[in-house]
């Protein structure tokens, strides 16, 4: 079971780390360049489809994973326990990414102008960081946490 899990786990960390890695390292400088904010709503309208599910199934997989590996829920506040320390900073990266995703979605893409392009890009960048950094504390368990 707990295999299962993590495969779906793991599968769903490729589809939004690689997702944006590719939107920030590769679609973005070339819409800055080029200030076309068309580039990036043609690629978040086809992204969206699969990113937004691969999401959900993170937070899913990723609660009952930390739930198999410490049951008593109120002890993820613990901080002095390594394990517990790493599941409360995916849950802060977690609070943090949706922040930056309904800013995006509902403040930032509507009145998505060349000069407010930067803006969206600060968001992608740091969605990605924070991408980059759920992968990095994933892993960390497997090294009895951060
Ligand atoms: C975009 C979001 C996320 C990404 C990219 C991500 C990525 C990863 C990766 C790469 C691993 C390593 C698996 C391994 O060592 O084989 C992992 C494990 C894990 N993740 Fe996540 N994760 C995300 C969200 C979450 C959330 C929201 C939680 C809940 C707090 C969570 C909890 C866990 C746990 C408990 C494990 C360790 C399972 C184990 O080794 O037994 N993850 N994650």
């Amino acid at each position: 079971m707990h295999m299962i899990l993590l495969y779906i786990h793991l599968l769903a960390a490729t589809i939004w780390v690689g997702g944006h890695l590719i939107l920030a390292i590769s679609l973005l400088p070339e819409a800055l360049a080029k200030r076309d904010p068309k580039m990036i709503e043609s690629f978040e309208r086809i992204y969206e489809r699969i990113g937004m599910p691969a999401l959900i199934i993170q937070v899913i997989t990723g609660l009952w994973l930390s739930y198999r590996l410490l049951p008593d829920i109120m002890a993820w506040a613990d901080w002095s326990d390594a394990i517990a320390l790493t599941i409360s900073l995916k849950l802060i990266c977690l609070a943090a990414t949706f922040g930056l995703a309904l800013h995006a979605r509902f403040r930032v893409i509507p009145r998505l102008t060349p000069a407010s392009l930067a803006v969206l890009g600060g968001h992608i960048i740091a969605v990605t960081f924070l991408g980059l950094a759920f992968a990095w504390l994933g892993l960390s368990f497997s090294y009895g946490g951060v």
